[in-house]
């Protein structure tokens, strides 16, 4: 044991950064370009985080892809998003030689009212089992995903398995691994939480910017990082 109780072989948990994308249709509006220009430009900037994320030796990147509550938009832009996911579930090679993994959070696919696609289902499944291999960061993407659907879900699952206390609910997540939220990063100046990882974020430190996600780089994610306590 040393000083601070910790045994030398067991080292601390690496930080868990949550990114809320907002501002890629303001982004696009202030350049004169249709919405979906914000939108791909946000996965590129996804894309370049991902490798600022795996260089500085982030566990966890989530990020909120898609809520249970954007399916409402104009389709020809649902389409577009749905493309840019397939765009970022296809960078496998990308995501291998940072050595991250890809997850995916949401509605599960068999279950009622769940509405991921069949192509995006099957995008999804083929990222996750082809960076299955890597060991070091792991993005989690968020795709037809509600945080308060998420827990409505976990309180049913529970309760047909004994108490539900806090150990119940979180043993029933989507993605019971994902370890609690370090940092959450909300962009485009919106100060606010929204139905994202409610149960995760749990004593996070919060970081807004006022850059729309497109414009979001590594020195934005290194304020953020610079919010994080110690890992727990
Ligand atoms: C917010 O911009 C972003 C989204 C609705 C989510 C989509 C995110 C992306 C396409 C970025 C890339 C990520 C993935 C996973 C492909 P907004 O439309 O709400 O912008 P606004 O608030 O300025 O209108």
């Amino acid at each position: 044991m040393n000083s601070t109780n910790i045994p030398p072989d067991i080292e601390p948990r690496r930080l868990h950064v949550a990114c809320v994308m907002d501002g890629n249709g303001r982004w696009a509006r202030k350049r004169g370009l249709p919405r979906t220009e914000g939108h791909t430009a946000g996965e590129e900037a996804l894309a370049e985080i991902v490798r600022a994320a795996a260089a500085r030796n982030v566990g966890w990147l989530t990020v909120f892809g898609f809520s249970t509550e954007n399916w409402v938009r104009p389709r020809p832009e649902v389409r577009h998003i749905l493309s840019l996911h397939r765009k970022i579930f296809g960078r496998v090679d990308e995501m291998r030689r940072n050595n991250a993994s890809i997850r995916w959070i949401g509605r599960p696919f068999s279950e009622k009212g769940a509405r991921t696609p069949v192509y995006v289902q099957r995008a999804i499944q083929k990222a996750v089992a082809d960076t299955a291999g890597s060991n070091g960061l792991v993005v989690t993407v968020a795709f037809d995903y509600g945080g308060r659907a998420e827990l409505a879900r976990a309180a049913g699952r529970a309760a047909g398995a004994g108490p539900v206390d806090a150990h119940a609910i979180s043993r029933n997540l989507y993605d019971p691994d994902l370890p609690p939220v370090d940092v959450l990063v909300r962009t485009s100046g919106e100060t606010r939480i929204s139905n994202f990882l409610l149960w995760q974020i749990n004593g996070c430190r919060v970081y807004f910017t006022d850059r729309p996600w497109p414009d979001f780089d590594a020195t934005e994610l290194d304020r953020a990082l610079a919010l994080a306590d110690t890992p727990r």
